[in-house]
This record gives C-alpha cells, structure tokens and sequence, in this order.
C-alpha cells in the first residue's frame, strides 16, 4: 500500500479528531459557523494538559513572572492606541467569478497569473483593507459611544495592567506578566481545520526588560520556547525558526522569531517570539495620559520598560501535537494475528487519559473488582479509564487511537490463582513499544506519577 499524501493524511487526522471526541465544528447541527471550533471530552483534556504545563514552566517554575487574566470586552482607547483600530487589517479582494472574499496572498499563481483558490476565476476588486477585529457594543445604546472590541490578542491587557502589577508584585526589571485567554479575529478565510480561526487561544508572556538586555532575551526566550515544544512532544526535526527579515517585521520590532511547524498542510507558523521594544507602553502611556515608567532604585533612573514576547497559539500547538502523533503501524490482533492500528503516539504529560484499566473478562467479579480498585486508587493523580467491554486486543486499540499511554490489565495472576507470588501484581502496557510488564499494584501509582509528569 503507497504512503498517504499529506492531504490524506490531514483528512484522517480531521476525521479521528471528530469519531473520538477531540474537535467539532462548532453549531454544527444548524451548518456550524465558520472559523469556530467546540473542544469534546478528550479535546478539552489535551488542551487543558498543554495550557496547564504552559502555566507551570513559564509562570510557578520562575521567580520573575506572574500571571493574569484579563477581560476579553476592551476599551476602544486601549486598541486605537496599540494600532490596533487603524491597522489590525488584512487586504481583501473579491472573486468577481465566484464572489468569494479573499485574502490578497491567498491567490494562488499559475503559469504567472493570479488565480482563485476556490474556482480558478482571475476576475478580482481591487485590494481594500478589512479590520480584523470583531466590533461589538456595551450597554443599551447602540452607537459610536458604544463600540468594544473583543481583544484581538491577549496581550494588551497586559500592557495597561502593567503599573498596577509592578506595584503589587514589586518585580524588578527583568520580569514577566503572562496570560493564557481567548483572542478573536475576524479571520477573512478561516481554514486547515482549527489553524485558522475566528475565536482562538493565546498563551502569551510579557518579558519586561531594559533596553540593553531585549536582543539577549530574543535569543533566550527562543530557545526556551523551542524547549517547550520538545517536552510536549513536538520534535525538533519537524520545528523551524524563521528570522523575521526587516521588511517583514512590525515597524516598531528591533527581532522577530516565528517558530514554524510541519503540518500536513505545509510549514505555518506557530509561536512569533517579538522584541517589541517599548513601544506598547509608550502608546499607551501617551494615550492615557498614566505614567507607565519603571522606577530602577538602583541607578534612580526612570525608564520605560522594553518587552520581550514569546506569544504562542494554543489551538495551533494541539493541532501540530495531533499531527506530530498520527501514526498508522501494526499490532498483534487477540489471534496473535498483525494488523493495522492507529495510534496517536501523543507525550504522556499531553495525554487525555493517563492509563486505561481493564479486567481481563468482565462476568468474572473478583476481576471486576479489584480493576474498580485500581481506578480508585490511581483517579486522585490522573485521568483514567475503565473498560471491561470486548476482547482485550480491541479495547487496546481503542485507547491507543486516542493516545492513552499505559493500561492496565487485571488477570487471574493478580488474584493469585495460578501463582502466589503474583497475587495483586498486574500487567502494564505501553502504548508505543506494546511491551507489558508485570507491577505490583501498589507501586502503579507512584510508578505513573512519574511517568506523566
Ligand atoms: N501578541 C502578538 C500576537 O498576537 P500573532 O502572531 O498575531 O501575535 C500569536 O499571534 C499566535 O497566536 C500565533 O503564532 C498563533 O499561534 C496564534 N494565532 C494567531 N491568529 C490565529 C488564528 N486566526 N487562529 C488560531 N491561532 C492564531
């Protein structure tokens, strides 16, 4: 059999996320809404996983960075004065063949002309600029006075908070305030499954810095980025970093990183690490008329703070965390007979379900019951699953396809039938290997603990 095509591939991946309850499109029972995406049960575990971990090295794992969480409705002030209001816009064209909006370079180009994605039409507008932002309006009156924005990117938030966390943390230069949220983007041509969205997460930190220190901790806060996509299981091989050239960079940028992946659908961006200078406070302390200057006691110099951000997708990191996991393979059936599984080979810290526990015949009580033990035993420290229905081989592969990495399985040897000194041992498999090997029960928990964490 040929290896898929990427595209087939990505179909796959589209239709695993949906038969186990990974991603749906969102109010997909009245034609679902463009651009936005529900989580299921094992989706809003892996994400949780990855924000968690996010959390926990980046902010409880460092002395110089805090965390906040900060209203999505923002002040229509905070966006003029970040740029946001004037230039947050993409340049739209239209198909005058198939009336599709498009964005400007997502025509694709054939022999030297510019053609549409959707119908091959090379009938387009002229270019005009789009606002991405989503406009909405606070309170009963519905007009200019009105108007909110949802954020479009979490980190502003952080910006205008600033003096109010530097004082209440009394953080020296450098440190960071960090935030996980909902960003929102009236995105012109959502696409590739949830790459591409119009509501999406943001995992961002605000490196606050003087100005001498930010093209160190461009390079610093790069690699440390590409750190974490390791220990989430994203391998190096399938990562690039993309030096941002001058004329590609925001105006105001001195360094921009994009840390890429390889997804099926090509090699797209998925973190941008930015040296933003000082520009955001500047802005805003020139539009509010607050002082936003660091005080250093040491030199008794008022500065305005430069600021490193490592600002990273959280949609897009579970998506490249299930692409980088996808494999087909062979396994041995209950008849010892090989066939294909899929397996989602995801790392054990990112993993829905921790171990999946099953008593090897579900009519046998004292099986049963000492398998419901093990789940009580093992639930205070991770996810878990119990399944008793079908052959074993088959409730295997069920758990491999969503990446479960350990089961358990309660035998007649855990009962001590056949052998005395295997009383109240069981086998534990590895999802990856298949390899089993026999525990005792009591030592599974600290065992897993220290596999997953
Ligand atoms: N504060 C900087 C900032 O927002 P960005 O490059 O526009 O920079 C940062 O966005 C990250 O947010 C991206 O690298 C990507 O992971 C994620 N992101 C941006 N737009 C997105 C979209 N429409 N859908 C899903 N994720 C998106």
């Amino acid at each position: 059999m040929s290896a898929p095509t990427d595209a087939q591939r990505m179909e796959k991946i589209v239709s695993l996320c949906k038969r186990r309850g990974f991603i749906f499109q969102s109010s997909e029972i009245y034609g679902g809404l463009n651009g936005a995406w529900d989580y299921g049960a094992l989706g809003v575990e892996l994400k949780r996983n990855l924000k968690n971990y996010w959390w926990r090295v980046m902010v409880h794992e460092r002395d110089d960075v805090v965390g906040m969480d900060g209203a999505i409705l923002t002040h229509p002030e905070v966006l003029k004065a970040s740029g946001h209001v004037e230039g947050f816009s993409d340049p739209m064209i239209d198909c005058r063949t198939c009336k599709a909006h498009l964005r400007a370079d997502q025509l694709v180009e054939k022999k030297g002309v510019k053609q549409c994605p959707n119908c091959g039409g090379k009938d387009f507008t002229e270019a005009r600029q789009f606002n991405l932002m989503f406009e909405t309006h606070v309170g009963a009156a519905a007009d200019e006075s009105s108007i909110a924005y949802l954020r479009p990117e979490t980190a502003q938030s952080i910006f205008v908070q600033f003096k109010n966390i530097l004082e209440v943390s009394r953080k020296k230069l450098p440190f960071g305030i960090a935030q996980i949220g909902k960003a929102f983007r009236n995105e012109i041509n959502p696409r590739n499954f949830t790459f591409r969205s119009r509501e999406f997460e943001q995992m961002e930190l605000e490196y606050f810095c003087r100005p001498e220190q930010g093209m160190e901790l461009l390079e610093y806060w790069k690699e440390e980025r590409l750190k974490f996509y390791d220990n989430v299981g994203i391998s190096r091989t399938n990562l690039h970093v993309l030096n941002v050239p001058d004329a590609e960079r925001a105006f105001y940028s001195k360094g921009t990183y994009d840390i890429e992946y390889d997804f099926p659908f090509g090699r797209q961006e998925l973190e941008g690490v930015a040296y933003r200078t000082d520009y955001d406070l500047s802005q805003h302390q020139k539009a509010s008329g607050k002082s936003l200057e660091y005080f250093d006691e040491e030199t008794k110099e008022r500065i305005i703070p430069h600021v490193v951000e490592p600002s990273a997708g959280v949609d897009r990191t579970v998506l490249a965390m299930i692409c980088e996991a996808y494999a087909e393979d062979q396994a041995p059936s209950d008849k010892g007979q090989m066939e294909s599984r899929i397996v989602l080979r995801l790392h054990p810290r990112m993993a829905p379900v921790k171990c999946a526990i099953f008593p090897l015949l579900k009519n046998k009580e004292p099986l049963v019951a000492k398998a419901k033990e093990i789940v009580a035993l093992l639930r205070p420290d991770m996810t878990v699953f119990y399944d008793e229905s079908g052959a074993i081989g088959r409730r295997y592969r069920r758990q491999d396809e969503i990446g479960t990495p350990f089961g358990v399985t309660i035998d007649f040897e855990t009962l001590g039938e056949k052998d005395p000194a295997l009383r109240d041992t069981v086998t534990l498999r590895d999802r990856d290997s298949m390899k089993q090997e026999r525990v005792a029960i009591q030592d599974l928990p600290a065992m897993l603990r220290e596999r997953i964490r």
